[in-house]
């Protein structure tokens, strides 16, 4: 462990493919597994993924290597990086401010994420014990919940939203678990559980897909996702899209740049933002082609929204051979995604805490994994005893929201699009350009690319996000 003062040498990760899985585990979660297939189905597949794919290329990949830049020249945590990288460059050390925002977002994130997970553990356990018992019944391959009704099976997330005590009991362990790795430190911590972790998610993504490329609808999931229909392309459905693609980047909540201040030596910027692209969106497209067959096989609806993974799927596990054991291997997915996500989200306001108040990485993991947690039974007792509570019913854009959905609504249509916008004209004009050229080893054309788009098209594009997320009349 590395003291709290500073005084001794800082964390670092041990490899540069180290920090390539590490990040690559923040950038790979529910948003990739859950989120995206959610919203690829409740807007009409291709087009919307194509706009996606654009999106996370454009505005996405330039941001990445934007946060990855003030990080690994700062060294420190988000508001002394961008503070460090703001005096090098002669600008005023205020621009750390949207550096505060940031570590605010990924707080409050962390605190709905972790009960979100929580739904994910209960699955877990659910399959788990449904699978356990098809293995002492002797049919091991039968389908997931055997002889239970569609009624009952699509009414356990109902029956699990009704039980705070259930929910909050989810929402402690898994909220446990992050904390305990954070608490461990990047080496032992975070690096180690990435690196158990995210071969067991490929290699399970990779199982699954293949299992319903046989048993499923390949044919109409690639239709589906791949055959754009641009009438389908609404403002909403592309505001949707550029959302998501921060989100799903961990971008605008300054992860990247948390994750970036623990790379040593010398590391091509460039290649290493290209990589953590390039798998976020694999996984998020793979995710599509894991799920879909499985749902148009039974002929379900693609468009079920949030419930897809949590209702839909499970009865399609019903009818599906080895159903049992793929509905438990589907569960523990979604899981290991979550947890190298949300160690992610808890490690920005430790290393803040660390950094910027002096406290012991055991303190700042407390101080935080703790109060995330309160929020975060705030936010699952709106599914019951506070579900008439909407705390920001004040404002038209939030009026007849529940407390996770605020909080999940502010995070990403207001702190996000904010921070990443920040970024964005922070490295675009007040960085100093050759520092950037020297740490970002980029140069000649992709870097003039670069510099276009995080100049230009970013700040641009996330503004327009940022309005009309915020005022959607104007769509
Ligand atoms: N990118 C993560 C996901 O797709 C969520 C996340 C956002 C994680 C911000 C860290 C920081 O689930």
């Amino acid at each position: 462990m590395v003291a709290s003062t500073g005084s001794t040498e800082r964390e670092g990760w041990s490899s540069r493919s180290a920090f390539i899985l590490a990040a690559i585990g923040a950038a790979v979660g529910l948003g990739n597994v859950w989120r995206f297939p959610t919203l690829a189905g409740e807007n009409g597949g291709g087009a919307f993924v194509l706009f996606y794919v654009g999106c996370v290329f454009l505005l996405g990949l330039p941001l990445v290597l934007a946060e990855i830049f003030i990080g690994r020249t700062g060294q420190d945590d988000a508001v002394g990086s961008i503070r460090k990288v703001a005096q090098r460059s002669g600008a005023s050390g205020s621009w750390s401010g949207f550096g505060v925002i940031g570590v605010l977002a990924a707080f409050l994130i962390l605190s709905f994420y972790s009960v979100v997970a929580g739904w994910v553990l209960y699955y877990v356990g659910v399959m788990g014990g449904d699978f356990l018992g098809a293995v002492f019944s002797g049919e091991p391959f039968r389908g997931a919940l055997a002889g239970e009704s569609r009624e009952m099976i699509q009414g356990r997330m109902g029956n699990l939203f009704a039980d705070p005590m259930l929910l909050l009991t989810m929402h402690l362990v898994f909220m446990g678990a992050t904390l305990f790795i954070v608490a461990r430190g990047i080496g032992s911590g975070i690096e180690a559980a990435a690196t158990i972790l995210m071969p067991m998610f490929f290699v399970l993504l990779v199982g699954i897909t293949v299992y319903g490329a046989f048993v499923g609808e390949m044919g109409g999931a690639i239709a589906f996702l791949f055959t754009p229909d641009f009438g389908k392309l609404t403002p909403q459905a592309m505001n949707e899209a550029l959302g998501q693609a921060l989100f799903s980047l961990s971008l605008g909540v300054a992860g990247l740049i948390t994750y970036g201040s623990y790379i040593k030596g010398p590391a091509p910027l460039g290649p290493t933002a290209v990589t953590i692209a390039i798998a976020d969106t694999s996984v998020a497209l793979i995710a599509g082609l894991m799920i879909f067959p499985i749902v148009l096989a039974v002929g379900l609806d693609p468009a079920a929204g949030p419930t897809l993974v949590f209702q839909t799927l499970p009865f399609a596990f019903q009818t599906m051979p080895g159903g049992a054991l793929i509905g438990l291997l589907f569960f523990i997915l979604i899981l290991v995604a979550a947890i190298t996500s949300s160690i992610s989200l808890l490690e920005v306001p430790v290393a803040w805490g660390i950094g910027e108040m002096g406290w012991s990485r055991r303190t700042s993991s407390l101080v935080f994994g703790g109060g995330a947690f309160v929020i975060g039974v705030a936010c699952l007792l709106g599914y019951n005893v506070w579900s008439d509570v909407r705390p920001l019913g004040f404002w038209p854009l939030f009026a007849d929201t529940d407390i996770l959905d605020t909080v999940d609504g502010f995070t990403g249509k207001v702190m996000l699009p904010l921070v990443a916008f920040f970024t964005a004209v922070f490295v675009g004009w007040k960085a100093d350009r050759r520092l950037v050229e020297e740490m970002t080893g980029l140069s000649g054309f992709w870097l003039s690319v670069w510099r276009a788009l995080i100049a230009w098209l970013c700040p641009l594009a996330v503004g327009v996000i940022l309005v009309t997320g915020l005022f959607p009349q104007v769509l």
